[in-house]
């Protein structure tokens, strides 16, 4: 998407040198910063101290890393040296399913290549078939997702749809377009009015500093609004849908997000409006069906709610700063499990369909056998 007046995507390979370039997440909206990662050691630190973060974008950073891996493997003993790698970033995040998915996947292909040159060529050709979908499913869940939205404009006469998000399901989170973003971008291109509300989405803002700033790059109207004000607009009549990303999907549509979102999903269910959730099918976990019992919640230091971080317009510094008493202890889930019940529907790349085993697997019948 645009920065400035320029395409930028999140990640991308050099082309000269075996480097990958990433924008670090860590220092928006105040300063755009680019970041060189050179070994599948600095991919590691760039996905667990969220340089990148979002659940597609980790999942193709993860698989870039893959090949910056086989680039370092010596002649022989080969695996032990690939599985290390693997091990490593797998261990980085826990919640979204599309970084052990996207390793695993390379692990499987590199099995095919017996020699050196060869792993080196199948890991670089299965990281760009990764990015190449990542940007293909979120290009698709745009056009199904736009559809309701367009829906409710007609609904409405073409007054401004009023759309809520969390956290930061943006392209910052995939490597273009984003999912929960791609439907609104298509919509606005497309002419429809809209305005989207932004939780800032505590502890580390992903919302106030990513979302917004992504929203503003590509001129769509929005509102910053402090995670519990959700509730309150919607009463009012101020929301017309809800549309959140996913970090891990179950078979039976239970959706694991950003902690927050499930509160977001029973207001919407008291005042009656429409609760999407935009994926694409790299996010589901076939094998699991219970989100509440079986998706592992990540658990980030205590610091990311102890302290801010923020613009000193006095000096024009990025500064962090206590919010707490020094003593108080703090807790920081990442994620929590919004029910399938909760759910309105889910925007995949292959469609909309019902949060149950049945929706999904009406989309996805192929994937019938691992149940
Ligand atoms: O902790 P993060 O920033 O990596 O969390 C991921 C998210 O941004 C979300 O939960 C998002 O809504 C879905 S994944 C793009």
């Amino acid at each position: 998407m645009l920065v400035g007046k320029k395409h930028f995507r999140t990640i991308w390979r050099d082309k000269d040198r075996p480097v990958l370039h990433i924008i670090d997440q860590r220092h928006l909206p105040h300063n755009f910063v680019i970041e060189e990662l050179h070994s599948v050691a600095d991919v590691a630190t760039a996905i667990k101290d969220m340089h990148v973060r979002g659940a597609g974008v980790i999942g193709v950073t993860a698989a870039y890393g893959m090949y910056l891996a086989a680039l370092a493997l010596p002649e022989k003993d080969m695996d032990d040296d690939l599985f290390s790698a693997a091990d490593l970033l797998k261990a980085t995040r826990p919640t979204a399913v599309n970084l052990a998915w996207a390793v695993d996947r390379q692990l499987e292909a590199l099995r095919k290549g017996k020699s050196r040159e060869k792993k080196i060529e199948i890991a670089l050709q299965t990281a760009e078939e990764i990015i190449n979908e990542d940007l293909d499913c979120c290009r698709k869940i745009g056009s199904h997702g736009m559809a309701i939205i367009d829906e409710i404009s007609r609904k409405k006469n073409g007054a401004p749809v009023n759309i809520l998000t969390h956290c930061n399901a943006g392209w910052l989170g995939f490597a273009d377009y984003g999912t929960a973003t791609a439907p609104i971008y298509l919509a606005a291109e497309n002419g429809a009015a809209l305005h989207v509300w932004v939780d800032e989405t505590r502890p580390r803002n992903q919302g106030a500093s990513l979302t917004a700033w992504e929203l503003g790059e590509q001129g769509i109207s929005h509102t910053v609004i402090p995670d519990n004000t959700g509730g309150h607009l919607m009463q009012h009549g101020m929301v017309d849908m809800v549309i959140v990303g996913t970090d891990r999907t179950t078979r039976r549509g239970d959706v694991a997000n950003k902690i927050g979102t499930y509160l977001k999903a029973l207001a919407a269910r008291d005042n009656n409006i429409p609760f999407y959730v935009a994926l694409p099918s790299s996010s589901i976990d076939w094998n699991i069906g219970d989100g509440v019992g079986e998706i592992p919640i990540e658990e980030r230091d205590a610091r990311e709610v102890r302290y801010i971080i923020g613009l000193d317009e006095s000096d024009q510094k990025v500064k962090e700063v206590l919010i707490t008493p020094k003593d108080s202890k703090a807790a920081n889930y990442g994620f929590d499990v919004t029910p399938a019940r909760l759910v309105t529907g889910l925007i995949t790349e292959r469609g909309i369909c019902e949060a149950s085993e049945e929706g999904i697997f009406s989309l996805f019948p192929e994937k019938h056998d691992q149940k």
